[in-house]
C-alpha cells in the first residue's frame, strides 16, 4: 500500500473514535516529571489536537519533582510518611512556587501558535482558578501532615462553564479552604475527584511506566478487582504508579466509566490510546469493557455505522433508522469501549413459533474470535425462551457459517407463510433453518 493510501485508511479508521469522543469530557493527569522532559511539547500538541476535535479537556498537573528541587535549593529535605509528603510552612512556600511556575509554563506552551507549527491557528484558551476546596489531611498514626490536604469539594459548575465555552481547564494540585489557607494535594486525587464530580467520560492517568504482566507484556485491560490484585502482587510498581492505580479504582467505583493508565514516556501514547482499535495503555473499568447486551435506541447510529458497508455490498438488506427504531427490542449488540462491534436481531414471525435471524454482523477488525458465535448462541437462547420451534436465516455469503453451526438449507417455498413476504426472490439468498 502506498503512503497516501495508508494515510487515508488510517484517517478513515480513526473517524469512529473522533465521532465517539466529540463533546465528551476527559480529565487528564500528568506528573511534574513530564515538564522536565524535552518531549513535553509533543504532549502539549496532542492536548491542542484533542481540544480542536471537540473534546472537553481538564488537565491536572503534578509538581512533585519541582517541590523536591525547590526544597533542595533551600537546603531542605523532603519529608514523607507512607509515601505522602508532610507539608510544613517552609515546604508550603515551595509548593506555591512550584505550582505557579509549572502552571505558567504550561499556559505558555498552550499559547503557542507559530505558523507552520502543530499549534498554528489553535488559539487555545486556558483557564485556571480556585475550583478546589480542600481540608487538612490532619494527624494520621500520630503524624501531623500540616499543609498536606485532601479534596473537600469541587466547583464543578464553574469548570463545566469553562468547558462549555471550549476552554481548556488547567488545574494545579492545590486547594483552598474557607479560612483562606492553602493545601498541597495529590494531583492524582484531584484529577480523580474532578472526573467523578464532572461525571467525565474518561479519566486518563499518565504514569512513568506501563502496567505489565510478570512476563513483561502490556496489560490491556483490568477490572477494578483485577487492579487491586495487581497492586498487591506487583512488587516492581513505582509508588506514583501505585497511587495512579488506586485512584483509578476509586474513580471507577465512584462512577467514572473508563480510566486509562498510559505510559507518558511513549511518544503519542495519548493519541494511540484514544484513536486506535486496541490502544497502547491499560484500561480499567468496574465491569468488563466488552459486553453483549440488548440494543437500545441510542445504539442506532452505531449499528448503522457497522452495517452500512455490508448493506452497500448487498450482504445485508438495507434498513432505515426508522425500521431499526421500531424493531430495536429484537436486536442485541456487542459493545467494546463505547463502540458497537457486533449486532444481530431475532424477529418473531406472527402465529408460527418461528424467528428470523437477521442483520448479523461483526466488525471486520473483530471477526474470527467467536463473537459471531456468541451472538448466535444468545439469539438461540432467546428463541428458546420465546417458545420458538425453529429459526430461519437468509444468507448470500455466509451459508457455510450457518451450516457449520447446525443449520440446514431449505427451499424458499418451504418457508412458513408469515416469512414468505420477508423473502426477496430477486436477492436469491440461501434459506437456512435450525430447529430449537
Ligand atoms: C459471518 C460473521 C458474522 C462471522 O462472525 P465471526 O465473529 O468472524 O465468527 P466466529 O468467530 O464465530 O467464526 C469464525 C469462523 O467462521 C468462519 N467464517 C467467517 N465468515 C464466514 C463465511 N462468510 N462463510 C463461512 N465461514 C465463515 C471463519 O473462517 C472462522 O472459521 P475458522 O476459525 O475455521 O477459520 C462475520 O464474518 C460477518 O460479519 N460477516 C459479514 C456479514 C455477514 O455475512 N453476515 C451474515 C448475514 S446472513
Amino acid at each position: 500500500m502506498n503512503t497516501n493510501a495508508s494515510f487515508v485508511n488510517w484517517f478513515r479508521d480513526s473517524s469512529p473514535y473522533i465521532h465517539a469522543h466529540r463533546h465528551r469530557t476527559f480529565v487528564i493527569y500528568f506528573g511534574g516529571e513530564a515538564l522536565l522532559d524535552d518531549s513535553f511539547t509533543n504532549l502539549i500538541h496532542d492536548f491542542a489536537l484533542l481540544n480542536s476535535l471537540g473534546i472537553r479537556l481538564v488537565l491536572v498537573h503534578g509538581i512533585r519533582p519541582q517541590i523536591d528541587n525547590a526544597l533542595k535549593i533551600r537546603g531542605q529535605s523532603s519529608q514523607f510518611y507512607k509515601a505522602l509528603r508532610i507539608t510544613g510552612k517552609q515546604s508550603l512556600q515551595c509548593v506555591k512556587e512550584s505550582a505557579g511556575l509549572v502552571r505558567v509554563d504550561i499556559e505558555a506552551l498552550l499559547s503557542q501558535g507559530v505558523a507552520n507549527s502543530p499549534m498554528s491557528g489553535a488559539k487555545l484558551r486556558v483557564i485556571s482558578g480556585n475550583f478546589i476546596t480542600a481540608q487538612p489531611l490532619g494527624v494520621i498514626e500520630g503524624v501531623d501532615f500540616q499543609y498536606t490536604g485532601k479534596v473537600r469539594r469541587i466547583d464543578n459548575t464553574a469548570i463545566q462553564q469553562q468547558l462549555d465555552c471550549g476552554n481548556i481547564t488547567l488545574i494545579s494540585p492545590i486547594g483552598y479552604s474557607p479560612s483562606g489557607d492553602l493545601f498541597n494535594l495529590s494531583a492524582e486525587q484531584v484529577a480523580t475527584e474532578i472526573a467523578i464530580s464532572l461525571q467525565a467520560e474518561k479519566l486518563i492517568l499518565m504514569t512513568e511506566q506501563s502496567c505489565q504482566s510478570a512476563s513483561g507484556e502490556l496489560i490491556a485491560q483490568m477490572t477494578t478487582h483485577e487492579t487491586k490484585r495487581f497492586i498487591n502482587l506487583e512488587s516492581q510498581l513505582a509508588t506514583s504508579t501505585q497511587q495512579a492505580l488506586k485512584s483509578a479504582i476509586h474513580g471507577c467505583q465512584s462512577g467514572v466509566k473508563r480510566v486509562h493508565i498510559l505510559n507518558r514516556l511513549i511518544d503519542g501514547a495519548l493519541l494511540t490510546e484514544l484513536f486506535s482499535r486496541d490502544g497502547i495503555g491499560t484500561l480499567i473499568s468496574s465491569t468488563q469493557f466488552e459486553a453483549l447486551r440488548p440494543a437500545i435506541i441510542s445504539d442506532i447510529p452505531g449499528i448503522l455505522e457497522l452495517i452500512s458497508p455490508l448493506e452497500k455490498k448487498g450482504i445485508l438488506i438495507s434498513r432505515s433508522p426508522e425500521q431499526l427504531e421500531i424493531n430495536i427490542a429484537d436486536y442485541i449488540i456487542i459493545e467494546r469501549d463505547g463502540l458497537i462491534i457486533g449486532c444481530t436481531a431475532l424477529h418473531p414471525i406472527e402465529d408460527s413459533q418461528t424467528g428470523l435471524i437477521a442483520c448479523l454482523a461483526i466488525h471486520p477488525d473483530y471477526q474470527k474470535s467467536a463473537r459471531g458465535n456468541q451472538l448466535l448462541e444468545e439469539l438461540l437462547k432467546k428463541a428458546a425462551q420465546q417458545g420458538f420451534s425453529q429459526v430461519f436465516a437468509f444468507s448470500t455469503q455466509s451459508m457455510q457459517w450457518f451450516i457449520e453451526r447446525g443449520f440446514s438449507e431449505k427451499d424458499a417455498n418451504q418457508l412458513p407463510n408469515g416469512l414468505q413476504t420477508s423473502y426477496n426472490p430477486a436477492r436469491n439468498a440461501k434459506v437456512l433453518c435450525k430447529l430449537i
